[in-house]
């Protein structure tokens, strides 16, 4: 079983615990695991980012905690409750689980003004106009929308709108506010805004969250703590940083950013694994499994671990290399470098912070065994 323990804040109990979830989805083409034994723990005042392609099962886990899903197999509890057990055959229905959703379509009343929409869970749990208005009031301050309490969803633009169901999540004063990929149809400048706002309106109110997305920067930016999935199950949690620099395997890796990738036959396996590869001998750090001589394994590189000097440097992983293209990215350059090794040229991604290469210049390339990851 995937027990998350993410005891951040010195917290000894999740507010959100969900244990050994499983849903199966059966259609004529198959039976899908959309959740596969999932246990996830959400501490108070916890940002959580599922993170995962589209497809790995991030919206049924929201959905199964939310009480808009049943999963077959498991046990869900907030603050305490258990909200859901298989074993007891127990149901909470959604309204009583005290939890916001704030959905990548708005969801918003139409008919309601923005300030009725975003007192509208407070006024269904009978908190008096006055207070409920009050408290919308604070928050809408909070989210830069005073003084837009009188107008209608359609007298406002997408972010606006998106900020109006952010406000009615956070004003319900719920156990934890789950967002499901919000952002994901505002435009990107509008988007890296209200992403901000979420982080520091989370630091000051601190209310726990569990968010959903499939783009590692907004998850990276969002999260305290990361999970990444991948088919139904949970293969990685810990903080971004972390997931990034100390990937579990190779499908982590990747999909928290580019990696250059071989292939390879391990030479020696001690505290650093020596390898053949098409890219010569390596030496790396085994980041998963157990390799002995002889067997195969990947070799990745993040881009940003290479680093260029115009000296000669010393093996192991080091090599002469020609600057073949550089592509301006903003706040780096990303080099496509011609590598000379043993077997032929191959090809390597670097990234550089400026401008220090011109295109055609030969330069050498060294790579810290720490940077060199193998995966059995
Ligand atoms: N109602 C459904 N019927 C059949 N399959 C479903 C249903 N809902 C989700 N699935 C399948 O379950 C898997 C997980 O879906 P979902 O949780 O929506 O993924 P994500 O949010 O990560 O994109 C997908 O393969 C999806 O096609
Ligand atoms: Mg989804």
């Amino acid at each position: 079983m995937n027990v998350i323990d993410t005891t951040l804040r010195g917290e000894t109990r999740a507010r959100i615990q969900g244990r050994g979830l499983s849903k199966k989805y059966v259609t004529k083409n198959g039976i899908t695991h959309a959740l596969n034994d999932v246990s996830i723990d959400i501490h108070p005042g916890e940002m959580v980012v599922l993170l995962g392609p589209s497809g790995c099962g991030k919206t049924t886990l929201l959905r199964s905690i939310a009480g808009l899903e049943q999963p077959q197999d498991g046990e869900i509890s907030i603050n305490g409750d258990i909200v859901y057990s298989a074993a007891r055959r127990h149901w909470v229905p959604p309204e009583l689980r005290g939890v916001s959703m704030v959905f990548q379509s708005y969801a918003l009343w139409p008919h309601m003004s923005v300030i009725e929409n975003i007192s509208f869970p407070l006024r269904s749990r009978r908190v008096e106009k006055a207070r409920a208005h009050k408290r919308a009031g604070e928050v809408m301050e909070a989210v830069g929308l005073s003084g837009m309490g009188d107008r209608l969803p359609s007298q406002l633009s997408g972010g606006q709108q998106q900020r109006v169901a952010l406000a009615r999540a956070i004003a319900a004063e719920s156990h934890v506010v789950l967002f499901d990929e919000p952002l994901s149809n505002v435009d990107a400048k509008v988007r890296d805004q209200i992403r901000r706002e979420i982080v520091s309106l989370q630091r000051q109110l601190g209310f726990a969250g569990l968010y959903v997305t499939h783009d590692q920067l907004e998850a990276g930016a969002l999260a305290d703590t990361l999970v990444v999935m991948d088919h139904g199950k949970v293969v990685q949690i810990g903080p971004p940083s972390k997931v990034y620099d100390a990937p579990n395997n190779r499908y982590v890796a990747n999909f928290m950013g580019p990696s250059n990738e071989t292939k390879g036959k391990v030479v020696e396996a001690k505290d650093l694994v020596t390898a053949n590869t098409p890219w010569g001998v390596v030496s790396g750090t085994l980041r998963s499994g157990k390799v002995s001589a002889g067997d195969m394994v990947e070799v990745m590189l993040r881009p940003e671990s290479c680093r260029l000097s115009r000296e000669p440097v010393d093996r192991p992983n080091a090599w002469q290399c020609t600057i073949e293209r550089q592509t301006f990215m903003g706040a780096f350059v990303e080099l496509q470098l011609d590598v000379a090794g043993p077997e032929g040229a191959f090809q390597l991604f670097a990234l550089a912070p400026k401008y220090s290469f011109s295109e055609g210049e030969s330069a050498w390339i060294k790579v810290a065994p720490q940077a060199m990851w193998v995966f059995a």
